[in-house]
Parts: structure tokens; sequence; C-alpha cells
């Protein structure tokens, strides 16, 4: 946002701020992507599925990200809000912004706003 970047933390259910620059414009090679209030970044951490196979990894990080990516497109049409889901990202560009570590493998990004009038 252009807060920040901020970090859901799931079970507290809240947002914990990461750093205060305004990254959105890292976040898509499409220039509309420095506008818009929100753009998600979904980050899988391959570190942490311990039990999959090295072959599975990106499997399951592109399935949990097309369900939650989708969950947000239902979310955002019930109240008439705008979203997209984007891949085409410079990932190394985008991951050196937000301080990941190795291993943490940006998925897609999606992009949530208001419809043109
Ligand atoms: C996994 C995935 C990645 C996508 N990446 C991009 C992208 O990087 N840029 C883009 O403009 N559209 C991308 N699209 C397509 C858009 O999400 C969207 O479906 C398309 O722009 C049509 O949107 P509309 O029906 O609202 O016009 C992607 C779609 C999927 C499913």
């Amino acid at each position: 946002m252009a807060d920040g970047l901020f970090l859901y933390e799931v079970k507290a259910h809240a947002l914990r701020l990461v750093s205060a620059g305004d990254v959105r414009a890292l976040t898509g090679r499409q220039p509309f992507v420095k506008d818009p209030p929100v753009n998600l970044i979904y980050v899988a951490d391959l570190a942490k599925m311990t039990r999959a196979a090295p072959e599975e990894k990106e499997v399951h990080a592109a399935t949990h990200a097309g369900s939650i990516s989708q969950n947000v497109y239902l979310f955002c049409a019930s109240e008439g809000l705008a979203t997209v889901v984007r891949a085409s990202i410079d990932r190394p560009a985008l991951a050196k912004a937000m301080g990941l570590r190795p291993g943490q493998q940006i998925t897609p990004a999606q992009t949530v706003g208001y419809p043109k009038k």
C-alpha cells in the first residue's frame, strides 16, 4: 500500500508493518500497478514445506496462490471492488525490496482497487 509493506499474520488475523516504503511500483511489470490502493503479493516459503518432495513444492505454492486469489476475486465481486491477478513481475527486484530470504518465492501478485467510473 502507499503507506508501506505489510505482512499478513494468519494467527493474529492482523497486518504487521515490515517497511514504510511504497513498493507498489515493483509489484508488477505493468505501469498501472503503482496506482491502486492495494497490491497483494503471495509468497511461498518453500523451507516450511518439510514433507513435500522437491518437485511438489512449486505445485503446492501455485495451487495455494490460486486458491487465495480466487477467494479475493469472490470478496471483491461481493464488495464491488476491481481486482486482477498478475504473474508478470520482476521477482528478484521485488524480493530484494521486500527483504525476502532465499527459498521465499513470490508466486503471483494481485491488485485490488476501485472500478473505473
Ligand atoms: C495466473 C495468472 C497470471 C496472470 N498474469 C497476468 C499479468 O501479469 N498481467 C496481466 O495483465 N494479466 C494477467 N493475467 C490475466 C488477468 O488476471 C485477467 O484474467 C485478464 O487481464 C482479463 O481480465 P478481465 O476479464 O477483467 O478483462 C493472469 C491470469 C492468471 C490466471
